[in-house]
């Protein structure tokens, strides 16, 4: 089992970015932390970001063939990127959406993710511990044969 993590643009500033919202642990913590998890679980990991919408995409792409599920939070890009949303049709890889705040509650713009549609679950307002969550769910997923 190998999963890879996705984060999107300014994700890289956490632990400097709007502490009050995203919390006070940096990137390289939240990817401490998943490597450990991974670790906990005995499954392979992959983390990737960038702030770059077609890089993500080519990530996604690179994704396809070698990796078991995707845990990605685009940031803004969820907001509006259809570009992500047909790279993750594209690939077929089972998906989960983690967001840090819980974006349900923040302003209207925030209400729209694209990616939604086509992803297993979504996880809002957990913090870094949302991203292992959607590990866990995962690999549950894939134990129960691809079913919710
Ligand atoms: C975010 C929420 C997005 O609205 C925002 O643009 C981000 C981070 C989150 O993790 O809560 O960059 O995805």
């Amino acid at each position: 089992m190998k999963l890879l993590i996705i984060n999107g643009p300014n994700l890289n500033m956490l632990g400097i970015r709007e502490p009050g919202i995203y919390g006070t642990e940096n990137y390289e913590a939240l990817c401490q932390r998943a490597l450990f998890h991974a670790e906990e679980l005995g499954i392979d990991l992959e983390l990737y970001q960038s702030n770059h919408e077609g890089d993500l995409v080519d990530e996604i792409q690179r994704a396809y063939g070698r990796i078991d599920g995707i845990v990605i939070n685009p940031g803004a890009y969820t907001h509006t990127s259809i570009a992500l949303l047909d790279a993750l049709k594209a690939v077929g890889i089972p998906a989960v959406e983690v967001h840090i705040s819980k974006v349900e509650e923040r302003e209207a713009f925030r209400q729209i993710s694209y990616i939604r549609a086509v992803c297993v679950k979504t996880i809002t307002g957990h913090g870094i511990s949302g991203y292992l969550e959607a590990m866990d769910f995962l690999l549950s997923y894939r134990n129960r044969g691809g079913k919710s």
